[in-house]
């Protein structure tokens, strides 16, 4: 399509007005369509950025490696401007909008100069949906484009769609002008000078110097956490780093539940699970963002606004994902990951044996025992959703799915038991609130390290997050309003010997069961200090659990005293908040403390 076809007034000028800042050589607006995505894929080939992988092993898929300085999102390089930084809240970097502007004016002055500015016009969400939402980046990376078109509905049917209609403005560059006869480099970026901004006033994203997922993929956590975080807070929705899946009992009765876990901590496995438990099914709706909104009959209805998976490559396998694995089998985009001899790909844990021989993720010659990795440890698979064996019927359904449950979890090694059940919302919502992990490697900083990130949302909510705690408690105050129930899961409680104590993976089942039968009214719980947890028997059963009596009674061991010690650390996070923080969930921890030291 020409730009002079654009019917949409304010997309126009706005490409306009970028061309003009950004100086690209050309503009191209993409159209979505297969004939494209090959097009730029084998220009991609051409300039080194892309190998094609080996067609009978890896049909329709490309491999590329990043600069060494551009590997993950960089959350100290992430913005949100609003007006006044008290929107921002205490846990986002701020700057004036008008200070960050003129600094973002200056970066992206010629910033595309030698390249080719491209419009991809995306949709979150089902095409057709009260819950979707449409944005446009203007992206400088054809890599940006590829991975656009697998993880959204992008091109001209989100034109058709838009219309005259309003959208969030998304601008992207890698920030490596080409001057005239500069030759290209295969990861073209700019790590020293990594600008990840949000203006939530204007709903309106800018980023600068990175070419890698979440940095530059705009769609992804900048407009459907950041920015749509905004949008739901004024609108009376939820935009939440949740999966979403359906469950299916042997009689049949489906539900569905969303869970949030921060950034690599299970959430691709679980939301693809292959329960040990007879008779039970799990489908995929999602495996990283959820929009819900409630529907007529006061039910809390999700989308995955999604359309691909960005997934964590190292550690998926036929063992830990099967259903990862069938996905990412064709038609994928491969990040960081190593070269076979044979033109396949290879990541950490992938299979059980080691190849003898691969190109690393850094292009050095890799060999068992060398010492190094192969991938990145945050290396990534973009593959379509419409590949996975077990997605969910729905998962296109413009009406979204009804939630029964929502799940939080994160990893931690002693003191959170495998499951607890909140009393209520309110209690459900401080549990969100006070969620903690260790870090992983999907952000820049130290792996291991403990960080509360309340509803996994620490990196991602574009405002100040006690209001978004506010914001969840509203949500639960609203007339006719048929709640789900809410959980809190931990897979990662460790032993003496600091070995897990739950096998994990497709027994997680066990868990999803007991929830899915609370959900229903069904199952009984014990009540503790913390919230309603599982008899052992609800999750030995069937009772072929391959787990010691022992470590099943650790594992949903509540010890007062170690809740105890939580408490300082918990008032120290809400005391971050100033005034700001609603009572309410000063109210539950003082609750909580009564509970514990009654
Ligand atoms: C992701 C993340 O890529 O949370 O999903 O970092
Ligand atoms: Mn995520």
């Amino acid at each position: 399509m020409k730009l002079d076809n654009l019917r949409n007034k304010k997309l126009k000028e706005w490409i306009l007005e970028v061309a003009e800042l950004c100086t690209p050589d050309s503009i191209e607006i993409c159209d979505g369509s297969q004939a494209e995505y090959d097009r730029l894929s084998e220009m991609m080939v051409q300039s080194r950025t892309y190998i094609k992988l080996n067609e009978q092993k890896r049909p329709g898929s490309y491999l590329c490696f990043s600069d060494p300085g551009d590997v993950a999102r960089v959350e100290d390089r992430t913005f949100i401007c609003s007006k006044n930084q008290i929107d921002a809240g205490p846990t986002n970097n701020w700057k004036d909008p008008d200070e960050m502007k003129s600094i973002l004016k200056g970066l992206f002055s010629g910033c595309m100069k030698g390249r080719t500015l491209y419009v991809i016009p995306f949709c979150m969400g089902p095409l057709g949906s009260k819950i979707s939402y449409t944005g446009v980046e203007l992206s400088d990376s054809p890599y940006v484009v590829c991975n656009m078109k697998i993880m959204t509905r992008m091109g001209e049917a989100v034109l058709e769609e838009l219309g005259e209609g309003d959208f969030v403005p998304c601008l992207h560059s890698v920030g490596a002008p080409l001057e005239e006869g500069q030759k290209d480099v295969s990861w073209p970026c700019n790590p020293d000078n990594k600008y990840i901004v949000h203006f939530p006033e204007e709903r309106s994203i800018w980023s600068y110097g990175s070419g890698y997922g979440g940095n530059a993929l705009l769609g992804k956590k900048c407009f459907a956490l950041r920015i749509a975080s905004v949008m739901a807070r004024d609108e009376g929705w939820l935009a939440e780093h949740m999966l979403v899946m359906g469950i299916t009992s042997p009689e049949g009765e489906k539900r569905y539940i969303a869970a949030a876990f921060p950034s690599a901590c299970g959430k691709t496995n679980l939301a693809m699970l292959i329960p040990t438990i007879p008779g039970w099914k799990i489908e995929c709706v999602g495996d990283d963002i959820a929009w819900m909104k409630f529907g007529a009959d006061g039910r809390l209805y999700a989308i995955n606004p999604e359309a691909g998976f960005f997934g964590v490559a190292p550690g998926t396998s036929m063992q830990s994902n099967e259903n990862a694995m069938h996905s990412l089998a064709k038609n994928s985009i491969f990040t960081n990951v190593a070269l076979t001899p044979d033109g396949d790909v290879w990541w950490e844990e992938m299979t059980e044996e080691q190849p003898e021989k691969l190109t690393s993720w850094l292009h050095e010659e890799w060999y068992p025992g060398c010492g190094k990795n192969a991938a990145h440890p945050n290396a990534r698979f973009t593959a379509p959703i419409s590949q996975c064996p077990i997605v969910d019927k729905a998962w296109d359904d413009p009406n979204g799915v009804p939630i029964s449950a929502i799940l939080f979890g994160g990893r931690r090694s002693s003191v959170v038991p495998l499951v607890h059940e909140s009393f209520n919302w309110r209690h459900g919502v401080f549990l969100g609130s006070i969620m903690t992990s260790e870090k992983t490697a999907a952000a820049a900083g130290k792996v291991g390290e403990l960080r509360r990130d309340p509803f996994a949302m620490l990196p991602f909510c574009g405002y100040n997050m006690a209001d978004y705690f506010a914001h969840w408690l509203r949500m639960g105050e609203k007339e006719g309003a048929k709640l789900p129930r809410i959980f809190y899961v931990n897979w990662f409680r460790k032993d003496d010997e600091d070995k897990f104590l739950w096998p994990g993976y497709g027994e997680n089942s066990r868990v999803l069961k007991w929830i899915f039968e609370r959900a229903a009214g069904k199952a009984e719980a014990v009540k503790t200090p913390i919230g309603y947890i599982p008899e052992e028997s609800d999750i030995n059963d069937p009772p072929n659990l391959n787990v010691s009596g022992d470590a099943l009674k650790e594992l949903l061991r509540v010890d007062v005293n170690d809740w105890k010690k939580e408490i300082p650390g918990i008032k120290e996070h809400f005391s971050g908040f100033e005034d700001r923080l609603s009572g309410v969930l000063w109210e539950e921890l003082k609750a909580l403390e009564e509970r514990l030291n009654k």
